[in-house]
């Protein structure tokens, strides 16, 4: 095992052999450089040697490339170089404990969450909201959190903005102004949303983070793999749900100070996707959970080509640096490499700009923090070659994996439970109910004597106040079904996201 030597995890040899140390491993990574270069296969070594030491991975797939990860590699003239050039003793080719996750349900366990847990702040960024309608959606959000309804797939969410729009007079006092405009505005972005797929997404049974903290039977960390081929399709619907994954587990794992070792690491590959036209509050509490999910032990990769696609509050939190080879055809990729060899403590030995224009695929830059955080000298190095294999499996190899998982029953099947949709549609079906009672008991009352005709008044007042309550009560009646969020309010975390 490449963790065996020291309790650290080696990763790559230049002069000398180069460690990854594991209770730094939460001041984050970056492995960067041009196509074709290596990220993906750095991305696998570290994370085989993660899983080796007994952390628990959780990785997104977007070439299906990673999915190599269920089967044992296999010798080809560069590894055998590496081996030999490297010093690698007892090199086993071998295949690692692996789940895989599939969005859509066809090369890994479905990958749902409900519109309650993903919270306004995500929604509004993959329903491209504007500051106005995000405010809407808070309010609606806070009413259906107040009264303890659960959103759990997009029709809850419609009925609920219906709700809200009905009643907004009635809610305007206690939560602020909502216009028909833009309850409008965000049903518009819901039908896209679902034309291009995204309603997938919302339903249960919801994931729960918790059971990526899994091993093998031999103490390997689990594989977490979630195929993202078909999801990155959708940019927007990747980034926002990889970046709910992540609040999820800062709302999950609680404080846990210095660490020998993470608890989890997550490889966000593409991770520029993140970025891209994010709002400037939204990129600061990005920043914020890379900054706080430190603390809970949680040690977060991004992959990416260039590293200036990664802003720089994020990059400045970034300890552990792999630097594969960059191409200086445009001005711009010229600053890219000013830039990547500004972020390394120089090395004298070599000019590090000329260098990172050399580098041979496998080979980097690296600089890794030391037990007490310093930064290491760059250091011009070869990565180690992984041990499982390096394509992509056939998606029936993916589907013997899936049916042989522990998790394959608790996620395989779409359940319907009662929330905010069948409360509020039981609600207006007896509101409706009631006002037809009402007309007919009208009715009967014209026809009554004259004398009877102030005592009906009388009671026309009493069922016009059952009326007004007739929702209150319906949610009160169904909602002792709801499960763990019965009765009370809801709480949100950090990213909106609800509090477990
Ligand atoms: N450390 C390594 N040891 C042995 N072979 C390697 C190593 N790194 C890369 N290779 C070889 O280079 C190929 C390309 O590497 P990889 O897929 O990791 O590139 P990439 O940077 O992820 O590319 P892309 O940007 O297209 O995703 C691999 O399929 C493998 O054959
Ligand atoms: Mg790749």
């Amino acid at each position: 095992m490449y963790t065996s030597e020291n309790g650290k995890l080696w990763i790559a040899t230049g002069s000398e052999r180069i460690y990854l140390e594991p209770s730094m491993a939460n001041r984050h990574g970056l492995i960067a450089g041009a196509t074709g270069t290596g990220k993906t296969v750095t991305l696998k070594v570290i994370a085989e040697s993660f899983s080796e030491m007994g952390v628990p991975v959780f990785i997104a797939d977007i070439k299906g490339d990673v999915s190599g990860m269920c089967l044992p590699g296999s010798e080809n003239k560069h590894i055998r170089r590496s081996i030999d050039t490297m010093g690698i003793e007892n090199f086993d080719y071998t295949s690692f404990p692996v789940r895989f996750f599939d969005v859509y349900g066809k090369l890994g366990h479905p990958v749902r969450t409900t519109i309650s847990d993903m919270g306004p702040e995500l929604l509004s960024r993959l329903l491209g909201l504007t500051d106005v309608q995000n405010g809407v959606l808070r309010i609606v959000f806070r009413i259906a959190d107040d009264k303890g309804l659960m959103l759990l797939d997009l029709k809850d969410l419609r009925s609920m903005l219906l709700h809200v729009a009905d009643n907004a007079a009635e809610y305007k006092i206690k939560y602020g102004n909502v216009t028909a405009q833009s309850i409008g505005a965000i049903q518009r972005a819901l039908l896209t949303l679902e034309d291009e797929g995204g309603d997938i997404f919302f339903g249960e049974p919801a994931l729960d983070i918790a059971d990526w903290f899994d091993w093998g039977d031999d103490g390997r960390g689990v594989m977490n793999i979630l195929e993202c081929a078909e999801l990155f399709q959708h940019p927007l619907l990747y980034s926002t749900f990889l970046l709910w994954m992540l609040t999820e587990l800062y709302e999950l794992l609680p404080e846990a100070g210095d660490l020998d070792k993470p608890k989890i690491a997550f490889f966000f590959d593409e991770a520029h996707l993140l970025f891209n036209d994010a709002p400037k509050a939204l990129l600061e509490k990005v920043e914020q959970v890379v900054r706080l999910i430190r603390s809970k032990g949680v040690s977060v990769w991004f992959i990416t080509q260039n590293p200036m696609d990664i802003p720089e509050s994020v990059l400045a939190q970034i300890g552990n640096r792999v630097q594969h080879a960059l191409r200086a055809y445009t001005p711009n990729e010229q600053k890219a490499i000013r830039a990547a060899a500004k972020s390394f403590r120089v090395n004298e030995s070599f000019n590090t700009e000329t260098v990172l224009q050399e580098l041979a695929t496998g080979e980097a830059l690296v600089s890794v923090l030391d037990e007490k955080g310093i930064p290491g000298i760059v250091q011009r190095a070869g990565i180690l070659p992984p041990k499982s294999s390096m394509n992509a499996v056939e998606p029936a190899v993916i589907g013997t994996v899936v049916a042989n998982s522990p998790l394959k029953d608790k996620y395989h099947e779409a359940v319907d439970r009662e929330s905010a949709y069948e409360i509020l549609t039981a609600a207006a079906a007896e509101a409706e109910k009631q006002a037809e009672k009402e007309a007919k008991e009208k009715e009967e009352a014209k026809k009554k004597e004259e004398e009877e005709k102030q005592k009906e008044k009388e009671k026309k007042k009493a069922a016009s106040k059952k009326k007004t309550s007739a929702f209150e009560k319906a949610a009160a009646n169904t909602m002792s079904t709801i499960g763990r969020e019965v009765g009370k309010q809801l709480i949100r975390g950090i990213f909106g996201n609800l509090k477990k």
